[in-house]
């Protein structure tokens, strides 16, 4: 029964999880809304953010799931990728507490991580099996073999889809994040108002930089004669933008399916709580009589029951790592 402590950290949010035997228990997560003021993440004030919310957000995390420090059985943490301002503060917060519990240190790929969020609960896919991992940093297709064994067999050239989503709610004048803001004004909006370009890129990889200077000048030409063309038509802006990066998403990973001869289709990553997208995974996998995995909300976002989760598969294979390690903002797998 071993009990894992998951410590995530990589971008703006602190989070703390506790997983007995595969089972989380807590999930803390301690947002930062200073960015706001910004518009996008602040590396350097999301680490010391990070540095007041570990503990209160690790103790918290105990305390849910009733677990006293001492029968932690492993720490597992994001090495990367991610801010390494703010890696640094999960990394050094997990080894001084591996120390002191003289308990082992296990390293996750964030990456990884979003995808092994499906093995949390009883709906679980089987291998081999497609995941579209989307969120403000990624964007891939990747060939799940086994939980550690994984294979991107396409990725963004440019701009990640969270990015698109990011970008084009600034272009709208909306506050960062603006995934969730698109998502909310695309609920009463017409998908088919507008019609955005589908960038015609070979294989699976996936281009967004194209879409997001077509929806800057749209906008800017539309302004130029109607000075409230955006507050006029925000919901059918985020629906039409929505509508097109979910088609431009899903249609490569409909391909990719075929080529492949997958019949299970995952989505993970930030991006995977867009509700434009998980219905349209739904109706894909309906058409094609496939198997789709959308995660709970919960697990969309960064989060460190999907650390905890992986630590608990590695726990299993017994590997670990050492006291020297140390975090990567680049990290692939
Ligand atoms: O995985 P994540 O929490 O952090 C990274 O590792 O990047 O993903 C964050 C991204 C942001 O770009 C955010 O705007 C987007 O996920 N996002 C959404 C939604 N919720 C979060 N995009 C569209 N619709 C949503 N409901
Ligand atoms: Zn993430």
């Amino acid at each position: 029964m071993p009990v894992i402590l998951g410590i995530e950290s990589s971008c703006d949010d602190t989070s703390a999880s506790v997983c007995v035997d595969g089972v989380i228990l807590s999930n803390v997560i301690a947002n930062q809304s200073i960015h706001e003021a910004y518009g996008g993440v602040v590396p350097e004030l999301a680490s010391r953010v990070h540095q007041q919310n570990i503990v209160p957000a690790v103790q918290q995390a105990l305390l849910n799931a009733k677990v006293n420090k001492n029968d932690i059985d492993a720490v597992a943490f994001t090495r990367g990728p991610g801010l390494l301002g703010s890696l640094l503060v999960g990394v050094s917060f997990a080894k001084a507490f591996a120390l002191a519990q003289n308990a082992p240190l296990v390293e996750i790929n964030h990456m990884q991580a979003h995808i092994l969020a499906h093995f949390i609960g009883d709906h679980k896919p089987v291998f081999p099996f497609l995941c579209l991992t989307v969120s403000g940093g990624h964007t891939q297709i990747v060939l799940v073999k086994d939980y550690f064994e994984m294979e991107i067999i396409g990725q963004t050239l440019d701009d990640a889809a969270g990015e698109a989503m990011d970008k084009t709610s600034k272009i709208l004048g909306l506050p960062y994040p603006g995934g969730p803001l698109i998502d909310k004004y695309a609920r009463q909006g017409n998908p088919d108002a507008y019609k955005f370009p589908e960038p015609q890129i070979p294989g699976f990889d996936f281009s967004f930089s194209g879409l997001k200077t077509s929806i800057l000048y749209f906008i800017r030409d539309n302004v130029a004669r109607n000075p409230d063309f955006i507050s006029e038509n925000m919901a059918d802006i985020c629906a039409s933008v929505e509508k097109r990066i979910a088609t431009i998403l899903l249609n490569k990973f409909e391909r990719a399916a075929k080529e492949y001869g997958i019949k299970q289709l995952a989505l993970a990553g930030g991006v995977s709580a867009n509700t434009g997208l998980r219905l349209g995974l739904q109706a894909l996998c309906e058409k094609n009589g496939w198997e789709s995995f959308i995660p709970a909300m919960q697990y969309c976002t960064d989060n460190a029951a999907m650390i905890a989760i992986a630590g608990y598969y590695k726990y299993l294979k017994g590997e670990f790592a050492g006291q020297e390690i140390a975090p990567m903002a680049r990290m692939i797998f």
